[in-house]
């Protein structure tokens, strides 16, 4: 009796940190030692591009780093990108075709919010080149004064290190905000800011 007890005990509990594991997903630590053009030639041809080549996906590093740069903790202690008071009233979601995912800058990992696939949302303006994006960043903040500040430091940095590895990406304003605001599960108060794919060129 004892032992089914225990057994079933046993596999419960595992059962239950597999599922838990796969609602979070490590990321990687960024690479400092990369080859790169120097700041001011990557400034020099930043641009926004809109072709996304659906066939070429982005790997866990170049993720990592995308969300590093975005709003990652760098050697001060303190974010990629200042916030006003160090409040750092910003939030980073990552959505893929297998769900939508929230930026843990702390611990370095995703965090499963749904398993919608919530890209659809970020056509708007028959924008629909978005859909060969394999990723996609969507900035909140519930910082009414200076949340937008915060998403454009962050959007800058992903355009420049975009630059630095031929990536393709745009910053945009044009989406369903209540779509999206629903499936991010966004707490009360805080606003789905900007929408930003990403991906390679053809
Ligand atoms: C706040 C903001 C919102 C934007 N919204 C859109 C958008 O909804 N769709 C789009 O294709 N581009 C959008 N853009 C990108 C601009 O069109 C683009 O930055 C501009 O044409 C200049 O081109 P460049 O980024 O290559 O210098 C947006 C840019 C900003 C800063």
């Amino acid at each position: 009796m004892n032992k089914i007890f225990y057994t079933s005990l046993f596999v419960g509990v595992m059962l239950i940190s597999n599922a838990s594991a796969a609602m979070k997903e490590k990321l990687n630590k960024p690479d400092f030692t990369q080859e790169s053009l120097s700041l001011m030639e990557l400034i020099n041809v930043r641009h926004s591009e809109r072709a996304f080549n659906p066939q070429r996906p982005i790997d866990n590093q170049t993720l990592s780093e995308i969300l590093w740069v975005a709003f990652g903790f760098n050697a001060t202690g303190k974010r990629t990108i200042p916030t006003a008071r160090n409040e750092q009233k910003m939030n980073v979601y990552v959505l893929r075709k297998n769900g939508v995912w929230l930026y843990n800058a702390k611990e370095n990992q995703l965090e499963k919010v749904s398993d919608e696939n919530a890209i659809p949302f970020t056509v708007a303006g028959g924008q629909d080149f978005v859909l060969n994006a394999p990723i996609h960043l969507i900035y909140t903040s519930s910082d009414e004064r200076f949340g937008e500040m915060h998403v454009g430091s962050a959007y800058q940095n992903v355009y420049l290190y975009a630059a630095s590895k031929g990536l393709a990406t745009v910053v945009r304003g044009m989406f369903d905000r209540d779509e999206l605001h629903r499936v991010l599960r966004v707490p009360n108060g805080e606003m789905v800011l900007a929408h930003q794919p990403i991906g390679y060129p053809y």
